[in-house]
C-alpha cells in the first residue's frame, strides 16, 4: 500500500455561455428535437465562440477558479495534466499553455489523450505521482472544444458533442482517509476504425484533398460504439465493485461519461445502481469528451459528503474504457 494515497480536494468547472439548442440544429441538418431527445437525451450543448479562443482558454478558466476557490497560489502546483482530444495546437502541449495562462510556474505539465476516457486515465496517472510522495498539489483538467472537430453537416455526430472544461486538485492524504482507492482500465486499438479522425496526423497529413473530403472531423460509427460502450462501462464498474466487495447499496454515486442517456441508463441497470444515484447532466452539455466527469463532480459538489463511495466510469475512442473507485474527501 502506498505511504500517501491521493484525494480530490477541490473541483471547478467552466462552460462557455453560448448555447446550441436542438431547435437550432433543426435549421442546420435534417434532424428534430424529438429524435435527438429520445435517441441521446441531449437538449442543448455549449459552444466556445470567439476569435482566438481554444481548449486552453476554457481550461484556464476552470483551473483559475479551482485555485481561487482554495486560495492556493499557482506557484504551489507541481504538476498539471491536461486531458484533451482537441489541443490548441499539435505541439506544444496544451497543458503548458494552461500553466502559462494561469501563472503556474513551478510545475511540469503534459497532455494525455485517451479520448473520452482521458479524464479518468489522467486522474489515476496524477494519483500515482501523489502516491510517490514527491508531488503535493497536482491539477488534472479535462477540456475539449469539440465544436472545432465536429462536422456540422453530419447529423449523426453534430448533435452529440459540446464544449466545456473542468479541473480537480489532488493532494496526499494519510491511509484510512477518503481517497482514490482502485481502478480498472482497458484499451483496444482494434476499435480505431469505428471512431477516429481520418486526417491531420502523421499517417495522413493535411492536404487540400483531405479538407475537401471532410477528413478533419470526428468519424463515428454510432451503433458499433454504442454497443461497445453499453457492455464495457458496466463490465469494468462491476469488476471494481466485486474486487472491493462493494454492493450497489454501498455506492453513493455513479458518475458515468455523458455520451448518450441510453448508454448511461443501460450502465446503471447492469451495475444495479438506481438512476437516482447517477449523475446526469447530458441534457445541458451533450458530450464534452474529457470534461463530462469533472463537470458532473462540480455540479454535484454541494451534495457530496465526506466518505461517499463514487464509481467513475468512461468509454471512448481507441477504444479505451475504465472505472475508478474513490471516496469523496470533503463536505463543501
Ligand atoms: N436526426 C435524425 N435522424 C438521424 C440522426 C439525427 N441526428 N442521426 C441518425 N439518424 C437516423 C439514421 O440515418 C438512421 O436512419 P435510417 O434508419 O433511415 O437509416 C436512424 O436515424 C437510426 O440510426 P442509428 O445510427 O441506428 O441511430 P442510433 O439509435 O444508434 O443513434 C447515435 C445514433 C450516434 C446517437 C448512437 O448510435 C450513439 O449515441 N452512439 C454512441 C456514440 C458515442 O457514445 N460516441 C462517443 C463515444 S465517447
Amino acid at each position: 500500500m502506498p505511504l500517501h494515497r491521493a484525494q480530490i480536494t477541490a473541483v471547478h468547472g467552466f462552460v462557455p455561455k453560448d448555447i446550441l439548442s436542438n431547435s437550432q440544429l433543426e435549421t442546420m441538418v435534417d434532424t428534430t428535437d424529438e429524435w435527438i431527445t429520445t435517441r441521446t437525451g441531449i437538449k442543448e450543448r455549449r459552444i466556445l465562440k470567439g476569435e482566438g479562443l481554444g481548449t486552453s482558454d476554457m481550461a484556464a478558466h476552470a483551473v483559475d477558479g479551482l485555485l481561487k476557490k482554495r486560495n492556493i497560489d499557482p506557484a504551489e502546483i507541481d504538476l498539471l495534466i491536461c486531458c484533451t482530444v482537441t489541443p490548441d495546437m499539435k505541439f506544444p502541449a496544451t497543458a503548458n499553455i494552461i500553466c502559462h495562462k494561469t501563472g503556474i510556474k513551478n510545475a511540469f505539465s503534459f497532455d494525455l489523450n485517451a479520448a473520452c476516457s482521458g479524464f479518468i486515465y489522467g486522474l489515476i496517472t496524477a494519483s500515482k505521482y501523489v502516491e510517490s510522495g514527491s508531488y503535493k498539489k497536482v491539477v488534472v483538467v479535462g477540456s475539449d472544444k469539440m465544436s472545432s472537430i465536429v462536422d456540422y453537416t453530419d447529423r449523426q455526430t453534430c448533435v452529440i458533442f459540446g464544449d466545456g472544461a473542468a479541473a480537480i486538485l489532488l493532494e496526499p492524504c494519510p491511509p484510512g482517509e477518503p481517497a482514490i482507492l482502485d481502478h480498472e482500465f482497458r484499451a483496444d486499438g482494434s476499435g480505431t476504425p469505428h471512431l477516429h479522425m481520418k486526417a491531420g496526423g502523421s499517417l495522413k497529413p493535411p492536404t487540400h484533398q483531405t479538407i475537401d473530403a471532410r477528413e478533419h472531423f470526428v468519424y463515428q460509427e454510432g451503433q458499433t460504439v454504442f454497443k461497445f460502450a453499453v457492455t464495457k462501462m458496466a463490465e469494468v464498474s462491476e469488476t471494481v465493485m466485486r474486487r472491493n466487495a462493494l454492493s450497489p447499496d454501498d455506492i453513493s454515486w455513479l458518475v458515468p461519461h455523458q455520451a448518450n442517456l441510453r448508454i448511461i441508463e443501460a450502465t446503471s441497470k447492469r451495475a444495479g445502481i438506481p438512476l437516482s444515484k447517477v449523475m446526469i447532466n447530458i441534457h445541458k452539455y451533450g458530450n464534452t469528451t474529457n470534461a463530462t466527469i469533472p463537470l458532473c463532480l462540480w455540479e454535484w459538489e454541494s451534495q457530496l459528503k465526506k466518505g461517499d463511495n463514487l464509481i467513475l466510469t468512461a468509454f471512448g475512442g481507441g477504444f479505451t474504457w475504465g472505472a475508478v473507485w474513490l471516496q469523496w474527501a470533503y463536505n463543501s
